[in-house]
């Protein structure tokens, strides 16, 4: 659509067209938001070197992650009820992630499950597994990921208890919603959404429900993580879940360069520097703050990603000149599904595509792999 010229145009969109209790529950982060605003504060006090009349003509903006060609430095991070900003909303993002040639990822809180997703599109995915107690559990849904052909599993590890999001209970969030009194109208008046929903695959969690008793009175997503996630997740499960996932390992979730090493130690393919988007530790540092040390640490063993307040193709220039090979982004293209389907995820990632383009063409750069902190004007910020 021709108004969207930007990421915050998704947005603006998405906040008309979602039920409030969706839409807060993708923008929020926990407690006081601090890190939350920090990740975004941070990427903005880095600052691109301009330069001019260098031979720009020949751009490319594709790059390799886990050794596959990939056509932008950019993954759809792994988002818990995408079918409840959309209606079948994880097989439209798969899609439009798909066609533009970047990788997506499942989420094990998603509406539409592993199979479905697997049905109903042409290429692997990647899915994101959250370590729960019923170990028994954990093993089937990494068969499952197995037997849909996943190319990737996404341990998150910094989601053992959940950071507190203020608005999730002021809204009740619940899968499906429940209508009460003062939601009525909200819903009411979203008839696209009401539409795309009633006429889903799925309105509940689609990996829980069915596969073990109980889960299919699984309603919220704070509710069940309390109950059924671990929190005595140790190194010693990566060791495990290495041992019964076979294809490439991604550890998401990493803060810190001691864990960075930690997490090379598992043999890990690949590392996401993250704080969850803001979501988890509140006043925990920005993610960018804390890349260029984890990159100095353990960037020549594995790759290291970065998500996070990445919000333009310039962000994700950023990021890169400061030692990301590739950075995952959540909330931007969740707006694009809240606001125009899987037309709005393309546009999402066109967006970025677009970006990044004229911001190499600015720098002086073709292709990703010259990008570094030579590209900065004035270097690595004291975020301090
Ligand atoms: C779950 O991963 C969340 O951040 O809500």
């Amino acid at each position: 659509m021709k108004h969207w010229t930007s990421i915050e145009d998704l947005r603006l969109d998405a906040r008309r067209k979602v039920p409030r209790m969706f839409y807060e529950y993708a923008m929020s982060g926990s407690y006081n938001e601090e890190t939350l605003r920090a990740n975004r504060a941070d990427l903005e006090k880095i600052k691109l070197r301009q330069r001019v009349l260098v031979d720009v003509s020949g751009r490319d903006p594709s790059t390799t992650v886990l050794g596959e060609r990939a056509a932008l430095p950019l993954m759809l991070a792994p988002i818990g009820l995408l079918g409840m900003q959309h209606g079948n909303g994880e097989i439209l993002a798969c899609r439009a992630a798909q066609a533009a040639g970047i990788p997506f990822t499942l989420s094990t809180m998603s509406v539409c499950s592993i199979e479905d997703v697997a049905a109903a599109v042409d290429k692997p995915f990647w899915f994101q597994l959250y370590v729960m107690r019923d170990r028994g559990f954990v093993r089937s849904l990494v068969e499952r990921a197995t037997a849909a052909q996943c190319s990737a599993l996404v341990l998150t590890v910094d989601l053992q208890v959940l950071g507190q999001r203020h608005r999730d209970i002021k809204n009740g969030l619940s899968v499906p919603p429940k209508i009460r009194f003062n939601n009525a109208i909200d819903v009411a008046t979203k008839p696209r959404w009401a539409w795309s929903v009633a006429f889903a695959k799925r309105r509940t969690f689609g990996n829980l429900a069915g596969h073990v008793k109980g889960m299919e009175s699984v309603k919220s997503l704070a509710g069940w993580t309390n109950e059924q996630f671990d929190p005595s997740l140790s190194w010693k499960d990566v060791d495990w879940i290495r041992s019964i996932w076979p294809g490439k390992l991604i550890l998401k979730g990493i803060l810190d360069p001691e864990d960075a090493r930690a997490g090379v130690k598992t043999g890990a393919d690949a590392i996401v520097v993250s704080n969850h988007g803001g979501r988890q530790l509140d006043g925990a540092p920005s993610s960018i703050s804390m890349l260029p040390s984890i990159a100095d640490a353990v960037g020549s063993e594995t790759e290291v990603w970065l998500d996070g307040g990445i919000r333009s193709g310039q962000d994700l220039m950023r990021a890169l000149a400061l030692g990301a090979r590739a950075c995952m982004i959540g909330r931007p293209f969740v707006y694009g599904l809240g606001a125009g389907g899987q037309a709005g995820v393309a546009k999402a990632i066109d967006i970025f595509k677009k970006e990044l383009d004229v911001t190499m063409a600015l720098t002086g750069v073709q292709r990703i792999d010259q990008i570094g902190r030579q590209n900065l004007a004035f270097g690595v910020p004291d975020w301090r």
